[in-house]
């Protein structure tokens, strides 16, 4: 079942039962909003979790792109992905999570077919101000699914303040053989879909209050569930990334870590382009520019000659055309080349600057602060020019 198939599977699946479909899915939050980039299926939904009503109803679903930069470190391995995409749920205050919950388990057993026994769930425990969520436990042992109770991996939030609660999420197992242990003891349990009972509101003094309705909201990585539905062990080996796997190592021989963060962070950086985000030094542009700068980083280790003039349509063209992105493959190409061109005349220059007397010896911070602000030179950039 190729990722296509998937989306298709799920909205129609909630369609089916009164949810209506939310168009449009751009990477940028609406104005005022303090984030850089969407971050969750339920971010732009924020002012409607807290009782706004909804244009469309109640009951919503949606496919939504996300870009986290949180778990930039973390790409190379198995699940994460620098841009991804969520397909989401939203109960509005209107049914509660055990149906929710229902729900997920009859789509993915039987609208996936994924086999029951590979399933596990994890829900909230309780602490000091929440009691467990016995619903959810209870819903869990009717279908047979085996439950681990945890504190602070099934309490969801997006930060400091704002609409919270706990959640309940579905594991499946990936191990090649018959599954052992629980989703915190044993990473072959891999996380796919998020069941937050959004009931709450976090204030600026760490309190809780109640949010005016009960809401459901849940999100189910795309890539992720892609991968185990087509027997694989990445994210990397979906379909999406076919085009990518083929094309890249015939451009450019790179050991597997080094594929997948040139592969992620390139697919990423055209998403970020194709909402309209430029390079620039602060903000969204700044975030395209380190993934832009990263992959050049790693390109030129092995090959100062390799370039992102030599990436082929194909990839920008695939990329834009999944994401439902009108932008021209040319302007994707030309922005690329551009920062390429800058960071290179900035290597350049670092490399002329550090050569100096001043440089050879050990640097301390007023070295970096001049290289900094006179020669535009960041620490992280110096320190990669000169390996202490
Ligand atoms: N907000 C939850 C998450 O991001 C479910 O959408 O995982």
């Amino acid at each position: 079942m190729n990722t296509d198939h998937v989306i298709r599977t799920f909205v129609e699946y909630f369609e089916d039962r009164g949810h209506r479909r939310i168009t449009g899915s751009t990477l940028l939050p609406p104005t005022g909003d303090p984030v850089l980039f969407t971050t969750s299926g339920m971010h732009p939904l924020t002012p409607y979790l807290e009782g706004r009503p909804h244009p469309l109803g109640r009951r919503l679903v949606n496919v939504q792109r996300c870009l986290r930069t949180t778990d930039l470190e973390e790409i190379g391995d198995s699940t994460h992905l620098t841009v991804f995409e969520m397909l989401g749920t939203w109960s509005l205050g209107d049914y509660e999570g055990p149906l929710s919950l229902d729900w997920g388990y009859g789509l993915l057993t039987d609208g996936f077919g994924i086999d029951p026994g590979l399933l596990h769930a994890t829900v909230f425990g309780g602490d000091d101000r929440i009691g467990p969520d016995t619903a959810s436990s209870e819903l869990w042992q009717e279908r047979g699914v085996p439950v681990e109770l945890t504190v602070e991996d099934n309490w969801w939030d997006n930060g400091p303040t704002g609409p919270c609660g706990p959640d309940s999420e579905i594991f499946i197992w990936t191990g090649a053989t018959p599954p052992e242990s629980t989703p915190t003891g044993d990473d072959r349990w891999v996380e796919v879909w998020n069941h937050v009972m959004m009931r709450h509101r976090r204030l600026d003094d760490g309190s809780l209050v109640p949010l005016p309705q009960r809401n459901v909201d849940t999100g189910l990585g795309l890539e992720r569930l892609a991968a185990v539905l087509q027997g694989r062990t990445s994210v990397f080996d979906c379909d999406l990334f076919d085009p990518w796997r083929r094309l890249v190592p015939a451009l450019w021989e790179l050991d597997e870590p080094s594929l997948r963060l040139v592969c992620d962070h390139l697919r990423s950086a055209m998403v970020v382009i194709g909402d309209g985000v430029r390079p620039a030094n602060t903000g969204r542009g700044y975030v395209l520019r380190r993934l832009v700068r990263r992959v050049l980083t790693v390109l030129w280790r092995d090959d100062p000659s390799r370039g992102l003039g030599d990436l082929p349509d194909e990839l920008i063209l695939h990329t834009l055309d999944h994401f439902r992105q009108e932008m021209d493959t040319d302007d994707v190409r030309r922005s690329l080349i551009e920062e390429e061109r800058r960071f290179s005349r900035l290597l350049e220059r670092g490399r002329q600057v550090l050569a100096r007397p001043r440089f050879r010896g050990p640097l301390d911070d007023e070295d970096f602060h001049y290289l900094h602000d006179t020669h535009g030179l960041p620490r992280d950039l110096v320190l990669s020019l000169r390996p202490e």
